[in-house]
């Protein structure tokens, strides 16, 4: 009953004019998609991606929203500025704007309440490192990135999360499926037992973190895993295309 969704992240890749190139190959190969597809794009290639994917499959995403409406926050976009193109998607809290641009939960929390109060749809990325996964403390900093950044929202529609292992993102090594359905899985109950079984049943949580056209089919057949949230593999339109039509 959860539709997939599938996204890519282009993190910092791709000028405006490589931006069309890569749209314009994606389109023929993910014309007949099944689950969602999402491309989140650097705010520089918003408007020529907005124009390129018209007409096509492709739903457009930023990767980052201010918390505030506008004013003076240097080097920031707003959600109004975002709609206007025809953004539709927004990452919030991705593990690498909360290692090196101070991302916290209580921004991550401002973002996505932001977000959503201007009709945008959050991905909340939360994830764990590999020392705090060695510490066994995976679950503990799963369930405080998911409390407080989701914290004070009621509405989950719109909602969409993922789950991306800090130490997976990048490095060519995935959670095995089973792992990442089990920690996708705990995620879920602390969704359950904090906003109830309805919103936990209907909530979408991608697994990111070196996914790719040889593993999407194991990772995507697991039970709790509604998705993927694509670094790398999304700048090439055969591999994403790839992910994209996992089912066929
Ligand atoms: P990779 O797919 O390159 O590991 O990146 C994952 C990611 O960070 C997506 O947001």
């Amino acid at each position: 009953m959860r539709k997939p969704i599938i996204a890519g992240n282009w993190k910092m890749n791709k000028t405006a004019k490589e931006a069309v190139e890569l749209i314009e190959a994606l389109k023929p190969l993910v014309a007949k998609a099944k689950p969602e597809v999402v491309v989140c794009v650097p705010y520089t290639d918003l408007w020529a991606v907005a124009d390129a994917i018209k007409g096509s499959k492709i739903r457009l995403g930023a990767e980052n929203v201010a918390w505030a409406d506008k004013g003076a926050f240097t080097g920031e976009i707003s959600a109004e500025m975002l709609k206007e193109i025809g953004v539709e998607y927004v990452i919030i809290g991705h593990s690498e704007r909360r290692q090196y641009f101070g991302e916290t939960d209580a921004s991550v929390n401002a973002r996505t309440k932001q977000a959503l109060a201007n009709g945008l749809k959050p991905i909340v990325c939360v994830g764990e490192t590999l020392e705090e996964r060695e510490k066994n403390k995976t679950n503990r900093v799963l369930k405080k990135q998911v409390l407080e950044g989701l914290a004070g929202i009621t509405d989950f529609t719109d909602v969409v999360i993922a789950y991306e292992p800090v130490w997976a993102i990048g490095t060519g090594k995935t959670a095995t499926a089973e792992d990442a359905n089990k920690t996708i899985g705990f995620i879920r109950r602390t969704i359950k037992a904090n906003f109830g079984e309805d919103v936990a049943k209907a909530l979408r949580i991608q697994y990111g973190g070196s996914m790719n056209p040889k593993n999407v089919k194991e990772l995507m057949a697991e039970r709790n895993i509604d998705g993927g949230l694509i670094g790398g593999a999304s700048l090439k339109a055969e591999d994403f295309a790839c992910i994209v039509n996992y089912k066929d």
